[in-house]
C-alpha cells in the first residue's frame, strides 16, 4: 500500500505540534554548541510548518522533488523489520499520521507524525541520507539468515535513529530520535547520555529499545562512516 491520508486534525492536534516543534527549536537554539551543524541546514531545508501539521500530500511532494522518495502511509505503528526495508527499498518512507497527546509531550513510545516529520524529514530531505537508507534497506533484502536480517536491523536503528556525529572533537546530535524527544533532546545537551565510538562489532550486538529512552549512543567520526559499516558488514558477514 503506497497511498496517503490526510486526517482531520483537531486544534488540539495543531497546538501538539506547535508546541513541541517551538519547544523543540529552542532547546535546540538554546544548546547549538551540541546540535551538528548540518542538522540545523537541513531543518531549514525541510521547511515545517510550525503553526500547524504539515499537509502530508504536500511533504511528499516536496521530498519526492528533492531525493525521488515517497510518503507513504504506515499500515501499522509497529511495522515489520521486513515490510519497513520493503518501503525503503522501493523509495517509499512510512509516516504514521497520528501524533502524541499532551500527556505524552516528553516522550512518546510510539513513533508518531512528530517524530517522523521533525525527527525524520530533515534527514529525508538529503539526497545522502535517502540513498545510505535504501542501501541499507536493500541489504537487508539481501539477507538470507535471521542472524544477517537482525544484525542489519541493528545497524539500522543504531543509525537512521540514534547516531551522533563528532564534529570538530565534540560529539553532536544529528538523530531523529532525540531530535522529536524533548526528554532525550534534554539529557543529550546535558551530557547524561553514555557515548561511545561506533564500530561494527558494537553496532550489531547492541539491540535498540524503540519504545523506552535509551542511555548509550554510539559516536560516528563523519557521514561516510555509515556507509564504510555497511560494506565492511557485507564483506565480513555475506
Ligand atoms: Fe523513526
Amino acid at each position: 500500500m503506497t497511498n496517503l491520508t490526510l486526517p482531520n486534525f483537531t486544534l488540539e492536534n495543531h497546538t501538539v505540534w506547535n508546541r513541541m516543534l517551538t519547544k523543540q527549536m529552542n532547546i535546540i537554539e538554546q544548546n547549538i554548541d551540541h546540535i551538528s551543524m548540518h542538522l540545523i541546514r537541513w531543518i531549514e531545508i525541510a521547511e515545517l510548518h510550525i503553526d500547524k501539521i504539515p499537509n502530508v500530500l504536500e511533504l511528499s511532494n516536496r521530498l519526492e522533488k528533492a531525493t525521488w522518495r515517497r510518503l507513504c502511509d504506515a499500515e501499522d505503528p509497529f511495522l515489520s523489520h521486513d515490510r519497513w526495508f520493503e518501503h525503503l527499498a522501493h523509495k517509499r518512507f512510512p509516516v504514521t499520521n497520528y501524533i502524541r497527546t499532551m500527556e505524552n509531550f516528553e516522550f512518546t513510545p510510539l513513533p508518531d507524525l512528530f517524530h517522523e516529520y521533525f525527527g525524520h524529514m530533515p534527514q529525508m530531505f538529503q539526497s545522502f541520507f535517502a540513498d545510505i537508507e535504501e542501501k541499507t534497506a536493500l541489504l537487508h533484502q539481501k539477507a538470507i539468515t535471521q542472524k544477517q536480517k537482525k544484525d542489519i536491523f541493528n545497524i539500522s536503528r543504531r543509525t537512521i535513529e540514534y547516531w551522533v556525529l563528532r564534529e570538530n572533537g565534540t560529539e553532536k546530535c544529528v538523530w531523529t530520535g532525540i531530535l522529536s524527544s524533548p526528554g532525550d533532546l534534554k539529557y543529550f545537551c546535558n551530557n547524561w547520555f553514555i557515548l561511545e565510538d561506533a564500530s561494527l562489532e558494537k553496532l550489531i550486538s547492541t539491540p535498540p529499545s524503540p519504545h523506552q529512552q535509551h542511555s548509550k549512543f554510539f559516536v560516528f567520526e563523519d557521514l561516510d562512516q555509515w556507509d564504510n559499516l555497511l560494506e565492511e558488514y557485507e564483506k565480513k558477514f555475506m
